[in-house]
């Protein structure tokens, strides 16, 4: 059994509920107390807090539901992998992208290189959060890509509607927010040529319910269970969003940004506020009033109304 397999099965195990002896674990795996000790310690870097109890064993600190591989496949129509450790759901669809078929999907439960733009690490412990990435072929081509990870982020806002939360926003052009916080991100990576199909994988990492010890986020962030009192069922995230993103791309393949446009604009989250674009060469600072039908933000200066687009801009609140 390889040395993940083994943690995967005692957190199944420990994802039951209650305490587990290192003697009944060992048993249950045919290996060591001493061995399910040294598990437990890897299981911890993967960022899930565990507790041990002097003569009673271990315990998970929070309840975990785990992603059911069956459970998704039931009900989705993409081919789909779970893979649960992996280095990151993106990189993993870029490599094979000449064999994928449009629509391809992968989850994880922990990415070890999980990234953002730009290169920059996207913090991602097990089990805690939704770390989910598609591949799909643009026949419109690259010049068309930009418009994605608008389309994908009010889909996934409305999947939360639909699923009775409300509250989340989002931020020109790839973050979702929660009570003026992060909540999730998506990152569109692209492959191709001018002139032919764009082959994209959009990936995004949602926060679920992630422990306020992580580390490496500079900025302030949230989980979705601050926006609902209900419990989060994660294979019915994971199938919502799947199928609001198909249909959503189907959308824009169709109609381009049309339809998208108010409904972005209905759901950002700076809308009416002053913010800051930063650009590299210089800064623009001003009012926010949404997006126009091209998917570039529009900023209100004393100089009027002028709309910015390229993936080298961020945003910045004031
Ligand atoms: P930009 O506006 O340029 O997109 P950004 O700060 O949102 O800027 P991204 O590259 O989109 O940057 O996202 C990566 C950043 O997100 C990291 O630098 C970190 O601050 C933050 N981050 C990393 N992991 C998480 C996470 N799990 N939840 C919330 N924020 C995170
Ligand atoms: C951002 O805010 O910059 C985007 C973050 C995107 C993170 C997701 S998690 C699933 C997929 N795999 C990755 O390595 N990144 C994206």
């Amino acid at each position: 059994m390889k040395e993940h397999q083994v943690k995967l099965k005692i957190l199944k195990e420990l994802s039951q509920g209650g305490f587990h002896s290192g003697e009944e674990l060992g048993q249950a795996l045919g290996i060591s107390r001493a061995a399910v000790s040294k598990h437990i310690q890897g299981i911890q870097q993967w960022g899930v807090d565990i507790f041990r109890i002097q003569g009673k064993g271990y315990q998970l600190a929070k309840p975990l539901q785990l992603l059911d591989e069956s459970v998704l496949k039931q009900t989705l129509s993409a081919p789909l992998e779970l893979i649960p450790i992996i280095d990151s759901t993106n990189q993993y669809l870029m490599d094979q992208l000449p064999e994928l078929q449009s629509g391809s999907v992968c989850v994880s439960e922990y990415q070890a290189k999980g990234r953002g733009r730009r290169g920059r690490q996207w913090v991602s412990p097990f089990g805690a959060n939704l770390y989910l990435s598609m591949y799909w072929r643009l026949d419109a081509g690259m010049a068309a890509a930009m418009g994605l990870s608008l389309v994908v982020g009010v889909a996934i806002v409305e999947a939360l509607e639909s699923l009775g939360i409300d509250g989340v926003k989002l931020k020109w052009p790839n973050d979702l927010y929660y009570d003026d916080k992060k909540l999730a991100g998506i990152l569109v990576e692209m492959s191709g040529q001018a002139g032919g199909a764009a082959h994209l994988v959009i990936g995004m990492g949602m926060n679920l319910a992630m422990s306020d010890t992580v580390e490496g986020i500079d900025q302030p962030w949230t989980s979705l269970s601050h926006a609902t009192s209900k419990t989060i069922d994660r294979n019915q995230l994971v199938i919502a969003f799947i199928q609001a993103w198909q249909n959503a791309l189907l959308d824009y393949e169709m109609m381009g940004l049309t339809g998208f446009v108010e409904r972005w604009n209905r759901h950002d989250n700076f809308v009416g506020r002053q913010v800051k674009l930063l650009m590299g060469h210089r800064d623009v600072e001003g009012t926010l009033r949404g997006i126009d039908a091209q998917g570039a933000v529009l900023i209100e200066t004393d100089q009027g109304v002028q709309a910015f687009i390229g993936g080298e801009i961020s945003l910045r609140k004031v």
